[in-house]
């Protein structure tokens, strides 16, 4: 089993032909609301991808979390550890171009994820393979995952993002950190080359339509990225790191199941929303097989 130790959100989305610059109103195309959030996001990854997968978080006692917690039931991901806290649940503000966007995440009850929760969930945190985290918590909680999951040795991948809330000594508890190109300039303050050389075979970079780099001990590898129509961003780094952790718990090498989740967060992008796109089994299957051809 995968446990997920994250946020849920409800992402609200303003779509528009170009993003307002500062003190300026743009019209907009359209609006919408989607489930969100980068831990819920993930586990729906990995759930699509037929994995039995479970999310630890917290919703708040609003019209949301209720959707939120439908949704998650929806996708089979086992919400039996979500609680429920007083106030509102999570949001994400997403101003939406073509190919593009802005995000504001408010915490709201993925902050109320305390340390003795994790505590109280010794036993099922033990009992899973992998341990997927983001940073949309607060710091106690992921320190509390983090020591919890050494004792117990079970491997973290994390997703250092928000990437303000990362700390250099997170990694000897980590086994995969997977920033973006971004995320990786503003946290180790090294090229990307001599980054992942420093941390083979845990450090991560995607390189968005460019693929992902690592090093794995003898040489950097470069997994080229997948030709793709592109609808909606959001949530492409949710689906290759619920893919890539799909792949490993099967036992795939890490080059194959980064291949493996660069084509699944390919085909994510081609459609509208954080899970909207996610793609099931088959069709990243199908999509590796053409590739090849
Ligand atoms: O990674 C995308 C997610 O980030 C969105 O769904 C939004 O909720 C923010 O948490």
């Amino acid at each position: 089993m995968i446990t997920v130790i994250g946020s849920a959100n409800m992402d609200v989305i303003a779509q528009a032909d170009k993003f307002p610059l500062q003190g300026e109103t743009v019209r907009g195309k359209d609006f919408q609301t989607a489930p969100g959030g980068k831990g819920a996001n993930q586990a729906v990854a990995c759930a699509k991808l037929g994995q039995n997968v479970q999310l630890i978080g917290t919703t708040g006692m609003d019209s949301f979390g209720e959707m939120i917690k439908a949704n998650l039931r929806r996708q089979r991901v086992d919400i039996s550890n979500m609680t429920q806290t007083e106030g509102p649940s999570g949001v994400a503000v997403i101003l939406l171009t073509e190919g593009d966007n802005r995000i504001i995440s408010i915490p709201g009850a993925n902050h109320a994820l305390t340390p003795e929760r994790i505590g109280e969930l010794k036993s099922v945190i033990g009992a899973s393979q992998l341990v997927m985290m983001q940073l949309e918590l607060p710091i106690d909680t992921v320190w509390a995952v983090l020591k919890l999951c050494e004792e117990l040795e079970v491997p973290v991948m994390m997703d250092p993002a928000p990437s303000s809330s990362f700390q250099l000594e997170y990694m000897p508890y980590v086994r995969y950190l997977t920033p973006n190109e971004t995320e990786c300039a503003e946290l180790f303050g090294t090229s990307i080359e001599e980054t992942v050389t420093n941390y083979p075979n845990q450090l991560l970079v995607t390189l968005g339509k460019d693929g992902v780099c690592y090093h794995d001990g003898e040489q950097i590898i470069y997994v080229p990225g997948v030709p793709a129509e592109v609808v909606d961003t959001t949530g492409a780094g949710d689906t290759f790191n619920g893919a890539l952790a799909s792949r490993l718990v099967q036992g795939s090498t890490l080059q194959s199941a980064v291949q493996f989740a660069n084509v699944a967060a390919s085909l994510s992008i081609g459609k509208f929303g954080a899970q909207g796109g996610m793609p099931i089994e088959q069709e990243v299957v199908k999509r590796v097989g053409k590739l090849a051809n």
